[in-house]
């Protein structure tokens, strides 16, 4: 395998809104950012990624982009990035924007000139249809809810949207607006950027022509996740992107991509890839189903299942992304940590599991000092519109204010949008101002000053968990090394080797309250991380566990 520069890095997501204010708006900010970048050094980070800060309308948060080209001047301005370009590069940091080219804001230029003529030039940017004998060209619903199409005022035309109505899907199949994206990249790479996280992607590529499929709900809608099923040859599109502009400028690029085919693994991420890496989403898909009253609570097992599939699906083909948590998921805490178990000792156990897999471990914001979901009383908290859809699809369902509130405590991606608690000062030491969201009211207890100096801290033990992976006894092994199961069928351990060329290291975890005896395969050597105090290993090559213990042993 080529070695990369980007191989063997730590990556941080900063979701900028509730990152740091630095003006007292109450808004996270470009400013904010710089001013934690040696925060962020010293943590260990090498790359960051920075969900959108161009100019936006903010309808999905800056998912909705309506100039490429500028910042959304409630962030900063193209000053403030390149002088943010400029500060990480001096702290040897890489900067990865994401790349949201599935839509644009319906206020972008593009969608306003394709609204005004909607059969000249711009028309083409965008999928646009009319109605025949009476019927939409298709039935999916989009992923925020509502169908796909959108009336165009004034015109019996309508616009495609697989996410939000002011979202509308560029056409890709125009090579025109492939060029438009590919000039928008170079213009990007030239300010200084190392890469993309390449946002909803899969998407570009629809089933054509627009077909109906069995309806999934009372609507008379399917999900249109559906028609990705058949939609055949993103390759295409990804193919020339690559060798436009990511060969050019050897970029990291990590795609957020779903439900991609195991015949298609490698010409996603493999040697030659569309990607560097891709994220791996399978524990985030765990138990999930339909609406959120449809999910199933996480235990290890299925946790356990998930990231050891994705191990072994993916294993020497090339690099996943791993997360427990990101923007558009709860916080990773709650979710995969059975529920009464909280504790820093089960946090750093779950920290333990999912950063030494092998792969690109990418920590979210807050992550590193164990923020948990936030305690939502009602709805009108909340700005988020797709939480907003997914609570009344439950109360359509029949389930009661308080029930879908519960729903959405567990499930909502606000959870992980709340700010950053850097202290136990007003509003969390993030704004001077009140915050555009409300603070999680936990901030006096888990916050980043109390922590910083308490070597038994959450954030101590991340400090920990990336000096180890960097220290360059460990690097070979934890980078490239073979991730192979350790005792799977053993309940409530979450056990893997990474085997090295001249080099075994064990990773351990006790997934429940009680302790846990396990054999041992071999002698044990160094232990080399502990979430506990002490390790009791006896004679016989058997180590007892402590409740959410978490060890790794050099064998
Ligand atoms: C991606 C983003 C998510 C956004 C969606 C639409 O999934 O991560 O936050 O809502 O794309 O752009
Ligand atoms: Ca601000």
């Amino acid at each position: 395998m080529t070695k990369k520069w980007w191989m063997g890095k730590v990556a941080y997501q900063i979701w900028p809104k509730s990152f740091a204010d630095s003006n007292g708006d109450g808004i996270g900010d470009l400013e904010g950012i710089i001013g934690k970048l040696d925060y962020l050094k010293d943590l260990g980070i090498d790359i960051i990624w920075i969900s959108p800060v161009y100019k936006s309308p903010l309808v999905d948060q800056g998912y909705d982009i309506s100039d490429y080209y500028d910042i959304n001047p409630l962030f900063g301005d193209m000053d403030t990035m390149d002088r943010l370009l400029a500060e990480a590069k001096k702290r040897d940091m890489y900067i990865v924007m994401d790349l949201v080219v599935n839509h644009c804001s319906d206020e972008h230029e593009w969608f306003k000139k394709a609204c005004a003529d909607p059969d000249g030039e711009y028309g083409k940017y965008f999928y646009i249809a009319e109605k025949k004998d009476g019927k939409l060209p298709c039935n999916w619903r989009s992923y925020f809810g509502g169908s796909v199409w959108e009336p165009i005022p004034g015109t019996n035309k309508y616009y495609f949207h697989a996410f939000h109505k002011k979202q509308p899907d560029l056409n890709w199949e125009n090579p025109k607006v492939r060029e438009e994206v590919y000039k928008m990249m170079n213009w990007w790479f030239e300010r200084g950027i190392a890469g993309f996280r390449i946002d909803a992607i899969i998407n570009i590529k629809k089933k054509l022509p627009f077909c109906d499929y069995e309806p999934d709900r009372d609507d008379g809608m399917v999900s249109v996740v559906r028609m990705l099923e058949d939609a055949e040859g993103i390759g295409e599109f990804l193919e020339e992107m690559k060798h436009e502009i990511f060969d050019k400028y050897d970029a990291f690029t990590v795609g957020e991509v779903f439900n991609e085919k195991d015949s298609e693994l490698r010409e996603f991420i493999g040697e030659n890839g569309h990607f560097s890496s891709k994220f791996d989403f399978a524990p985030e898909m765990c138990g999930k189903g339909g609406a959120w009253y449809e999910h199933e609570t996480v235990t290890p097992e299925m946790y356990k299942n998930a990231i050891f599939d994705s191990q072994l699906r993916v294993a020497d083909i090339g690099f996943l992304s791993n997360i427990i948590e990101n923007h558009d998921e709860p916080r990773g805490v709650c979710r995969y940590i059975p529920e009464g178990d909280l504790s820093d000792t089960s946090k750093k156990a779950l920290a333990t599991v999912y950063f030494f897999l092998r792969g690109i471990p990418f920590i979210y914001q807050g992550q590193e000092i164990g923020m948990e979901n936030c305690p939502f009383e009602n709805i009108d908290q909340l700005d988020d519109i797709s939480s907003k859809d997914e609570y009344k699809v439950c109360r359509d369902a029949g389930y009661s204010e308080e029930e879908s509130m519960k729903l959405l405590r567990i499930y909502s991606r606000e959870n992980a949008r709340t700010p950053v608690q850097w202290s136990d000062e007003e509003n969390a030491g993030f704004s001077t101002h009140e915050p555009w969201i409300m603070v999680n009211p936990n901030y006096k207890e888990i916050n980043l000053a109390k922590q910083k100096d308490d070597s038994n801290s959450v954030y101590a033990f991340y400090k920990k968990m990336i000096a180890l992976y960097k220290n360059p006894a460990y690097h070979e092994t934890l980078t490239f090394g073979r991730f192979e199961p350790y005792q799977r069928e053993t309940k409530n351990l979450i056990a893997y080797f990474r085997k090295g060329e001249n080099q075994t290291l064990l990773v351990l975890a006790n997934f429940q309250n009680e302790p846990q005896t396990v054999v041992l395969p071999e002698e044990a050597g160094n232990v080399i991380l502990n979430n506990c105090a002490s390790v009791d290993v006896d004679d016989d090559s058997r180590i007892t566990l402590a409740g959410y213990q978490a060890v790794i042993i050099e064998l």
